[in-house]
């Protein structure tokens, strides 16, 4: 482990498989930003890049195998001084090794030594994606900790295309550093929000019927709260707007509302202050369009009364459409199923063209997603055509790579 204040080691293991040309791009952005790179490759990735491509670019030695400076006894000494161990492209091959613990080359006896954490990015055919064996490799890995990015989707090695591309070197470059900022909050994270004023939604609305009744949702309220904290953590002046009675996070300004439209009009008033909205709040998309002043009574003949429903404003497309504030960031959530992955992105990316926001944090409901109490597992869009997973983590861990995002599209500030 490096000394507090000084440059995170980083081990980067290549595994051999064609992307590992586009794992020097992601060396590049470690070195650039201060990490010291050692970088390991498997015999195989040597045949994909060469060592002195490796070499040149980490401005060290490559190490290869145990046997080379054996009196240092690499494979011990490279996992504890390690920050992060990043692994890309991480191929069938190595997840298996890597699931079973085998240690049958310098980079796999790292990853038994290393004690800190690990970021696994696949990168392989569809096919061998998607085997049960890789699937149940993939899940013993995550079930220890790991964080196994989900591969992105497109064009393949030849003219064959789904999921199994190596995810984006900067969307890999991102990963590491919310691992490493997960590790030294106070260091590396705190502090990059600062100067900024942020407006955040969490919750269910809650659409009365009666004085007694509504309708609502299942919203926890949870991931918003995350988000906050988040940014007040990380320096931001935050209000929420909440429906949730979640306990009040540290720092952060929140008022409490009920129905959607009580959100819109707090929202409205405070958009115009606001450099970022992130509407994290599951906003009903109708309410009654009556509201009894009496508790709706039984009849005689027990007939139930009909509800009739009118559609609410939609606030997000409204923030979104009209920028109170040049240069602002505006969010938005979905939560979609599909029949795969790729249909909940494309439903996605036409709600995100519909709302008009800058990013779309896509909870993915499907195939192969579950979802537990405290962990997430999100994409988030860009208007750009950019799709950015995070990896999967606590809200807390989803929050800070919302927050990543949401840095990388704010005009630098001035001064
Ligand atoms: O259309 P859908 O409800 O899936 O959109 C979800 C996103 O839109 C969330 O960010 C939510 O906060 C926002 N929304 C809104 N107003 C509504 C409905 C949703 O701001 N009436």
């Amino acid at each position: 482990m490096s000394e507090a204040g000084t440059s995170p080691h980083v081990v980067l293991g290549v595994g051999g498989g064609i992307a590992a040309y586009k794992v020097a791009q992601l060396l590049r952005l470690l070195t650039e930003s201060g990490h010291q790179v050692q970088v390991v490759p498997t015999r195989a990735a040597l045949q994909f890049v060469g060592e002195p491509t490796w070499a040149a670019l980490s401005g060290r030695p490559v190490h290869t195998d145990v046997w080379q400076d054996a009196h240092e006894v690499p494979h011990v000494r490279l996992g504890r001084e390690a920050d992060l161990v990043v692994v890309a492209p991480a191929t069938a091959d190595l997840l298996a090794r890597a699931a079973h613990g085998l240690a049958d080359d310098l980079l796999t006896n790292t990853l038994l030594t290393a004690r800190c954490p690990v970021l696994m990015a696949p990168a392989m055919h569809t096919e061998m994606w998607e085997h049960p064996a890789t699937q149940a490799n993939v899940a013993t890995l995550r079930a220890r900790g790991v964080v196994v990015l989900d591969p992105a989707s497109g064009r393949l090695t030849g003219a064959d295309t789904g999921p199994g591309r190596l995810p984006e070197p900067e969307d890999i470059y991102a990963a590491s550093r919310a691992l490493l900022e997960q590790d030294a909050p106070d260091e590396a994270a705190a502090g990059d929000l600062a100067g900024r004023t942020v407006l955040v939604t969490a919750g269910g609305t809650r659409e009365p019927l009666d004085p007694v009744r509504f309708l609502g949702n299942r919203s926890s309220g949870k991931q918003g709260y995350a988000i906050a904290a988040v940014a007040a953590s990380r320096g931001a002046q935050v209000v929420l707007v909440t429906t949730s009675s979640l306990p009040d996070p540290d720092g952060v300004q929140v008022l409490r509302v009920e129905t959607a439209e009580q959100m819109r009009q707090v929202v409205l008033d405070r958009a115009p202050a606001a450099d970022v909205v992130v509407m994290a709040a599951a906003v009903a998309d109708f309410r009654p369009a009556d509201v009894a002043d009496h508790k709706i009574k039984k009849t005689d003949d027990d007939t139930p009364p009909p509800i009739v429903l009118v559609r609410n404003p939609d606030i997000l497309a409204e923030v979104a459409g009209h920028r109170a504030r040049p240069g602002q960031v505006v969010v938005g959530f979905a939560a979609e199923t599909g029949d795969s992955t790729s249909a909940v992105l494309d439903y996605a990316r036409a709600k995100l063209a519909r709302k008009g926001c800058d990013l779309l944090v896509v909870n993915e409901v499907g195939v192969d997603k579950t979802f537990g109490a405290d962990h997430n597992t999100v994409v988030v869009l860009d208007r750009d055509g950019g799709e950015h997973p995070i990896a999967r983590g606590t809200k807390a861990d989803v929050a800070q790579g919302v927050w990543n995002m949401v840095l990388s599209r704010l005009a630098p500030r001035a001064g």
